[in-house]
């Protein structure tokens, strides 16, 4: 479980999440038409190398690569290569964590590329303010439960829907730590949250059914119906009734 208390533990886990947040905001700047989900990934690992970071997912479980990205159909996981091309329209996910100093730090966003359908607009702008209520119900005395119930009500009452096969989770010395966090969920259930535990929250929503599957490179996971999707993460640790919100 990842909990912080020392000081000296706080302030690593907040370095890593600000490199996070550089990266993410440089890359945002720098996805336009005509790039490759490849050349996204090389500046998201040099720009984590220069702040004397390491990219948390490079070969984690064998991941090939420091930075995740999933256009349109593609929930999350997408694997850069140089034969993909992002293109006007596109939505695109991008994931990045940094381990410094002991600790890891998590957060992803979903860039609009050009002009969107809006439908994909209002899927993205959803998929943030799930993010967001789910953040606001990660106060000290609440349960898991309920920031997935926050999640879950919002994305259904605007007519999509929640991936369950995937959750958000617990942060620190590892990249994955319990609790696992569902982006789904019953008030008042699951584990109680405390000070100091640090949590990845990222739901990741569908316009279409919430269905899932994998790709046959083993990492991909698309949509099954083939319908687009969004993914907007934070890690943030739990003050009592404030979230920190670490990755911000
Ligand atoms: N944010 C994602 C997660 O928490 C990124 C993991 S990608 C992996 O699962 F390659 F590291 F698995
Ligand atoms: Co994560």
């Amino acid at each position: 479980m990842g909990i912080v208390s020392l000081k000296r533990d706080v302030e690593a886990v907040r370095e890593s999440c600000r490199i996070v947040r550089k990266v993410l905001t440089e890359l945002a700047q720098f996805i336009r038409p005509g790039v490759t989900t490849a050349e996204i990934n090389a500046l998201g690992r040099d720009i984590l190398r220069a702040e004397g970071a390491v990219p948390s997912f490079l070969n984690y479980n064998g991941y090939p690569a420091a930075v995740c990205v999933s256009l349109n159909c593609e929930v999350v996981h997408g694997i850069p290569s140089a034969e993909r091309v992002v293109k006007d329209g596109d939505i695109v996910s991008i994931d990045v964590g940094a381990y410094k100093n002991g600790y890891h730090g998590d957060a992803a966003d979903t860039i609009m590329v050009g002009s969107i359908s809006p439908e994909a607009r209002r899927l993205v702008e959803v998929t943030y303010e799930s993010r967001n209520r789910g953040i606001a119900a990660a106060v000290q005395g609440n349960c898991i439960g309920d920031i997935g119930h926050a999640v879950q009500t919002y994305v259904e009452a605007n007519g999509f829907t929640v991936v369950h096969q995937l959750v958000g989770h617990g942060i620190g010395k590892k990249l994955h730590e319990r609790p696992q966090v569902p982006n789904y969920g019953k008030a008042g259930r699951g584990m109680k949250l405390s000070n100091g535990l640090l949590l990845a929250i990222e739901p990741m929503v569908n316009a279409g059914a919430a269905g899932i599957r994998v790709l046959q490179d083993g990492w991909t996971v698309v949509t099954e119906d083939g319908s687009i999707s969004a993914h907007a993460e934070n890690t943030i640790m739990i003050v009592g009734s404030n979230p920190e919100v670490l990755t911000a």
